[in-house]
């Protein structure tokens, strides 16, 4: 269980939004970010509405005027922890009674005029399609909250430029939205129907990344690979992305194994820059339970999906996201999950138990039928089984060389380096004055289910200022 806590808290739900500091004067505003890439890219969004009205970004918290949480609905979990951030951040409204706290994003709209009730001190909700009226309801907030979900088929955010918090990826949404409704997820119903933000936008939007120096970019979306802005589809995306001079890597995020057309896969293999890694959400293994989430594909038809992927690019590095305890799941369901986990043997996975939604279809038709300590189980197995894989994975990395793009201060280690290999193993090693935001060659010397270490080539500390 503290694993999967782990798991979470690090890589997906507790992302506090470092923005940079800008121009002097106006009103401070800070966000605290919970939830997936997506999120992240729409706080940069959020906080490009708010500047061009003259708001800036607070260093910290405690100096902010305003407090935005971009929040997240798609566990039970997620939200909870929203709410208890909210209980602590009370207290500084009584503080400060002119401080403005917000909550943005999917949670803002699952739960809308129910979460004023639940926490009265929040003076403003807004859904994802409306950061565009951030100032105006920041504005409104005068003793009575101000509330705006409404979902807006044409809000694309065109000619928003996002402020981008430092580091060495940008991310570019794509589209927004979901038409697939998966029978366990809320995303459609919070974030709208899909559309596509034209392909000359997008372009555009990587141009300005790489004249800011970043190197590589990540394309997000709900289901990435099913781009389309009536007259180009994602294939042609990559294509057009990988010519952008200045960038070196393009990643995307998160694909759905029915819309990997073979027009994708060859543009992939294709394109040096587009990275040999990729995120492939299975959720189960069992043909019955892949139905009953209306995943739209069966298991012989995703383990083939992975025999393409892998033909065309030998090497390629890919992760999943799973839910165990799906309600119907029976224990041969369950064997069914990992046995697929042990044949397809992905680098990495996410892994969560199934948390009802109200509002999906499941939560309205399909009883929870896996109790709490069975859910959790099932989770442990699962867990257990990915990380003996990737430590066997990584372990074969050891003699290798790889490139990385050096991204920071390891968390643990005075003086080490991390950043990510094309196939985004986190590398870690002694930095010997690197700079961040470079290219180094690393040859690995040791691995763990999680990480894998090494030491600078001689040509990579030669190249070092
Ligand atoms: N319960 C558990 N996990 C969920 N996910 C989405 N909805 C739920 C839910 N109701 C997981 C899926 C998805 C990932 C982003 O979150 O695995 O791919
Ligand atoms: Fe949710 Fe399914 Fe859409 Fe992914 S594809 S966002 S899991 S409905």
């Amino acid at each position: 269980m503290a694993e999967v806590e782990l798991l979470e808290i690090e890589q997906r739900d507790r992302r506090a939004l470092e923005t940079a500091s800008g121009q002097a004067g106006g009103r401070q505003v800070f966000i605290e970010t919970y939830g997936c890439q997506m999120n992240l890219s729409d706080s940069e969004l959020m906080m490009g509405a708010l500047q061009q009205s003259g708001y800036r970004p607070a260093p910290r918290l405690e100096d902010a005027d305003v407090v935005l949480l971009n929040t997240c609905a798609i566990r039970e979990h997620a939200q909870e922890r929203v709410v208890g951030r909210l209980a602590q951040l009370s207290r500084l409204k009584i503080k400060r009674p002119d401080l403005v706290l917000g909550v943005c994003g999917c949670m803002a709209k699952h739960l809308a005029q129910n979460l004023l009730d639940r926490a009265p001190y929040v003076d403003l909700v807004a859904g994802p399609d409306s950061y565009r009226r951030l100032p105006e309801l920041i504005a409104e907030v005068s003793g009575e909250p101000a509330l705006d979900v409404r979902l807006d088929r044409d809000e694309g955010y065109l000619g928003l430029d996002p402020v981008r918090r430092g580091g060495t990826n940008a991310w570019v949404t794509i589209m927004r939205g979901c038409d697939k409704f998966c029978t366990f997820c809320i995303v459609p119903y919070v974030r709208g129907r899909e559309r596509g933000v034209a392909a000359a936008e997008v372009v555009r939007q990587v141009e300005d990344a790489a004249a800011a120096g970043f190197q590589e970019v990540t394309l997000l979306g709900q289901t990435v690979n099913s781009y389309s802005d009536a007259r180009h589809d994602f294939a042609d995306l990559l294509r057009m992305t990988a010519r952008v001079d200045g960038i070196r890597r393009i990643r995307f995020t998160s694909p759905h194994p029915s819309d990997f057309s073979e027009k994708v896969i060859e543009a992939m293999a294709e394109e040096e820059k587009v990275c040999r890694f990729i995120h492939l959400p299975v959720q189960s293994g069992s043909d019955a339970v892949l139905r009953a989430m209306k995943r739209t594909y069966t298991v012989c038809e995703y383990l083939d999906l992975v025999d393409r992927l892998r033909d065309a690019m030998p090497g390629v590095c890919l992760s999943t996201d799973v839910i165990v305890g799906f309600p119907g799941e029976t224990e041969a369901d369950f064997e069914a999950t990992l046995a697929l986990m042990r044949t397809v043997r992905y680098d990495s996975a996410f892994m969560f138990k199934y948390s009802p939604r109200k509002g999906t279809v499941a939560y309205r038709e399909m009883p929870d039928t896996v109790s709490e300590t069975e859910k959790g189980r099932r989770l442990e197995a699962t867990i257990a089984l990915q990380n003996r894989i990737s430590e066997e994975i990584n372990r074969t990395y050891v003699g290798q060389t790889l490139e990385v793009l050096v991204e920071g201060d390891a968390r643990k280690g005075v003086g080490q380096a991390a950043g990510k290999s094309d196939g985004f193993k986190t590398v870690v090693f002694p930095r010997k004055g690197v700079r961040d935001n470079t290219f180094v060659d690393v040859e690995i010397t040791g691995s763990t289910s999680r990480t894998l270490m090494g030491l600078l080539t001689d040509a990579s500390i030669g190249e070092c200022p």
